[in-house]
């Protein structure tokens, strides 16, 4: 099998939640630059609405808002997907948010908030998706291509970062742990893996790249934040040919940052 075919994701159905900003439009660009129709949801109509002509340049791409902090948002969205297809073979649950605040102050409502959309979120849309991933994989097991699940976690949910975003590092290593969950569930018909980025530019961590980009650059074993193209190879590379035997994976994306011990290099 030539490399084009195995890596390739031409005619795929994927949805990815958040595709609107950063990570998830690093993603959808990468997919509807490769020949997959895609389905963006954000909570801001407008935003949805500019980024789905924006991408429609380069393929097919269209734009679903909605609020996927909630069970009945998922829903709606799950809805929404099976009036314009029939069937699913990736669903990118990308969505996410974060908080920081000392823990004496780190009160409920900062807890629900990153805990409804990072964890609940991934675990309803998942779930009302199913049917659909279900329908695009055809016959009995072993499948050679089945449906895909790909979760964005964090790095903060493999290492402790140093900040005080209790919900948020609770919220992606318990979202880590439901992707080995649900890929044990989902078997043989969808796979389900996590990446786990490290920095990446985005509106979420905006402001942090802006103060100490650089010296987290430094830090970083191969010396830099990540790229658009190094989302781009890693979800493509799930949503291909290429892993349809690895499921229950968590992957960080890092610069070797949550894998290396790198605060202190003295050969540098
Ligand atoms: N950037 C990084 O360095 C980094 C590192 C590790 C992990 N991550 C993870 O990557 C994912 C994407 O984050 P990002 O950094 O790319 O941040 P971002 O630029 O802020 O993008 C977040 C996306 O999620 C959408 N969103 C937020 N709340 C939502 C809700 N309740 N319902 C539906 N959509 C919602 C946002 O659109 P609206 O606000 O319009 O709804 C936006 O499209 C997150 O899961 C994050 O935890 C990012």
């Amino acid at each position: 099998m030539s490399a084009s075919e195995l890596f390739s994701v031409q005619g795929k159905r994927v949805v990815v939640s958040g595709g609107t900003s950063g990570i998830g439009l690093m993603i959808a660009r990468a997919f509807v630059e490769n020949g997959a129709s895609v389905l963006i949801s954000s909570r801001k109509a407008e935003v949805c609405a500019s980024v789905a002509e924006e991408l429609s340049r380069f393929g097919e791409c269209v734009a679903v808002p909605e609020n996927l902090a909630s069970e009945e948002g998922c829903q709606r969205l799950a809805d929404a997907v099976g009036e314009i297809w029939d069937s699913l073979d990736v669903l990118v649950n990308n969505a996410g948010a974060t908080w920081g605040a000392p823990l004496a102050e780190h009160d409920a409502a900062a807890w629900d908030r990153v805990l409804d959309l990072n964890v609940q979120g991934v675990f309803h849309l998942t779930r009302f998706l199913r049917p659909l991933l279900d329908a695009s994989v055809s016959g009995e097991p072993p499948h050679a291509d089945p449906a895909r699940v790909i979760n964005v976690g964090s790095i903060d949910g493999l290492r402790v970062p140093g900040m005080e975003t209790y919900s948020y590092t609770a919220s992606k290593a318990g979202m880590h742990h439901l992707t080995r969950h649900l890929a044990w569930d989902l078997s043989p018909r969808i796979t389900v893996n996590a990446i786990a980025p490290g920095p990446f530019e985005s509106r979420m961590m905006a402001a942090t790249l802006e103060a100490q980009g650089e010296q987290i650059a430094e830090r970083a074993p191969m010396r830099r934040i990540g790229s658009e193209e190094d989302m781009a190879g890693v979800s493509m590379y799930l949503a291909s040919r290429a892993a349809s035997y690895v499921t229950g994976a968590v992957i960080p994306v890092d610069g070797g940052l949550s894998t290396c011990l790198a605060t202190w290099n003295p050969a540098s």
